[in-house]
């Protein structure tokens, strides 16, 4: 029996196997690998697709991340922000059509006034919906005060993505005043609260090895993230991490069967979380989302931002459906699912399996996470 065969036969990889499944990069090899976790994602959350509205709040942002569209030193990029009246229309649109959840994403803003319109954003979304649409939010780093004030106003998850759980590699892709540290406590103060809490990486980083990516999996697994959304690095033209985009083009394929391989050795791994194809998939095949699907996955987030804005919010080059409507994107989404043989989970919230077994559990033994919110 192959080492990649044999690890396959196990309940559960162990740590140690993790690097070795994610470089079994033969097209036999990842065609037995994707399969295992496609098994497994069966069995765990069943042939199911939950949407998430996505909205791209604003692509204004106080940080400067090295490979990303709209940070702050990028000139180029007009910034907008979509009025709150907008954003709720597109809510209510989602709600009517079955969405379960919506996720509300910006550039990183902590003024006063950023921190009022997502509070107030939240509590109208939660009204129009009569509660039922669950709300994830994606703003970056934020006070303590802050994420309290939007749990309170009812937002129960938050994505917060560490880009790679390797300290030394984060700091050579941010400028010195971002810190690996302070994400990382973001992270634990989020789960703190109670949020649902998601994360991930980019996958094919510049300098990023296979150890790394296997350390980034483990990393989901000590910080209780329950939610993980993870894409392939693609480099954006104006940013300082522009270099590899020259010869992107012949790597597109390396690129998205690496990132696949992470989908499934994380499903692999951890099991009963949730895990997102990101629309970053799409940029490198048109069917890359579904691909996704195939390895693991079992969240897309369409994009509901109305494509008057999407141009401007580009983090890199190629993004996909950037003038198509939320009806058309739903339209041609629904009929590739279909063809995968799975079922979208419309009116329901999806919530991420780990963390309600988890809540479950630890109220059996009495241990409330402090806010816990009864859904
Ligand atoms: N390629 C892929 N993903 C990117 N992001 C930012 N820039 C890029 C890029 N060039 C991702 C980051 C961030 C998320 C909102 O978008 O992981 O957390
Ligand atoms: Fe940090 Fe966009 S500036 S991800």
């Amino acid at each position: 029996m192959s080492r990649l065969d044999a690890i396959l036969a196990k309940p559960k990889p162990d740590p140690d196997d993790l690097a070795v499944l994610l470089g079994a990069d033969s097209p036999a090899e990842q065609a037995r690998l994707l399969d295992a976790a496609y098994a497994v994602k069966v069995r765990e959350v069943g042939p199911v697709v939950y949407f998430r509205g996505l909205f791209e709040l604003s692509n204004l942002c106080t940080k400067d991340c090295l490979y990303c569209g709209i940070r702050r030193s990028n000139q180029k990029v007009e910034r907008y922000t979509i009025p709150v009246d907008e954003v709720l229309t597109g809510a209510r649109w989602g709600w009517e059509q079955g969405y379960g959840s919506v996720v509300l994403q910006s550039g990183e803003r902590s003024d006063p006034a950023f921190v009022e319109m997502i509070a107030e954003l939240v509590t109208k979304i939660r009204a129009l919906s009569r509660d039922q649409l669950a709300i994830t939010l994606s703003m970056g780093e934020q006070s303590e005060e802050t994420y309290r004030t939007w749990f309170q106003a009812g937002a129960e998850r938050y994505l917060l993505r560490i880009e790679t759980s390797d300290p030394e590699l984060y700091r050579r892709l941010h400028p010195a005043d971002h810190s690996w540290e302070r994400r990382r406590d973001c992270l634990r103060l989020l789960h703190r609260i109670g949020y649902q809490l998601g994360s991930g990486v980019m996958i094919g980083l510049p300098g990023q090895s296979v150890a790394q990516l296997a350390r980034d999996i483990l990393f989901f697994e000590q910080e209780k993230v329950v939610m993980i959304g993870m894409g392939p690095f693609i480099p954006h033209a104006h940013t300082p991490l522009r270099d590899g985009i020259r010869n992107f083009a012949w790597k597109r394929y390396a690129q998205l069967a690496l990132a696949l391989r992470v989908i499934a050795v994380t499903r692999l791994y951890l099991q009963d979380v949730n895990i997102a194809a990101a629309t970053a998939l799409q940029t490198l095949a048109p069917d890359g989302r579904e691909q996704g699907l195939a390895a693991g996955a079992n969240v897309i987030m369409p994009n509901l931002t109305d494509p008057k804005y999407r141009a401007a919010y580009q983090l890199y080059d190629g993004k996909p459906c950037l003038d198509e409507s939320a009806t058309q994107c739903r339209g041609c989404l629904q009929a590739r699912i279909a063809s995968l043989g799975e079922t979208i989970g419309f009116g329901k919230r999806g919530d991420s399996k780990r963390f309600l077994e988890r809540n479950i559990k630890g109220a059996d033994k009495g241990e409330t996470c402090e806010n816990r919110k009864e859904s």
